[in-house]
């Protein structure tokens, strides 16, 4: 039986990324990786492993509607039914959240509502909290804001880094985001 067919969208590294592309049982194709960063690594990463690449840059475009129009025509060429933002580093606008609505996931490193936005691991660290984390969530139009799905813990012990925080955090995200991933595809198959 075919798979449901899903894009990623990453503005950087890829680490999520390549983390779900390595799950041995994806329950979706992914077919696409749209990015807004040329030059990014996570294009190298989408491309070792045959995933076609969407790269835009936003200020080609006169406003965030024009350019997610854009990636609307693609997402639907493509017949994308589910959309995983990973590291995507833009606030998703009406275009995509009309189209996909309660189909667009993300993940960010900390327990939101808590630590939205940039650098949450740097965030939580320099606010000297004991325990920060991983959400995934549904979004909605706020930053990082949406129905949350899962979260896990990470504690921050005396002796740490931003660095050795960060590790940790992105080790539980590659888990989590995949296995997220698959019981909510299965999830929506039941419905
Ligand atoms: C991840 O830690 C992800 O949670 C975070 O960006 C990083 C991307 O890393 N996302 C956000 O902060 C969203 N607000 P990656 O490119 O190695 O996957």
């Amino acid at each position: 039986m075919n798979k449901v067919k899903a894009a990623v969208f990453a503005s950087g590294n890829g680490s999520n990324f390549e983390a779900i592309m390595k799950h041995e049982k994806l329950a979706c194709d992914v077919v696409l990786l749209v990015c807004d960063k040329p030059g990014a690594s996570v294009i190298e990463k989408a491309s070792s492993y045959s995933v076609q690449t969407f790269v835009l840059n936003p200020e080609d475009f006169e406003s965030k509607g024009k350019y997610e129009e854009e990636i609307l025509i693609k997402l639907e060429q493509e017949g994308v039914e589910w959309i995983f933002l990973a590291g995507y580093m833009r606030i998703a606008g009406e275009t995509l959240l009309h189209a996909y609505e309660r189909k667009i996931m993300n993940i960010h490193p900390s327990l939101l509502p808590a630590f939205p936005g940039k650098d949450a691991i740097g965030q939580a660290f320099r606010a000297g909290v004991a325990v920060t984390g991983v959400t995934v969530h549904f979004i909605d139009e706020g930053v990082d804001t949406g129905p949350i799905i899962a979260q896990e813990q990470v504690e921050i012990f005396p002796e740490d880094t931003e660095e050795l925080l960060k590790i940790r955090i992105q080790k539980v995200e590659h888990v989590l985001y995949p296995t997220v991933i698959n019981s909510i595809l299965l999830s929506d198959k039941m419905e």
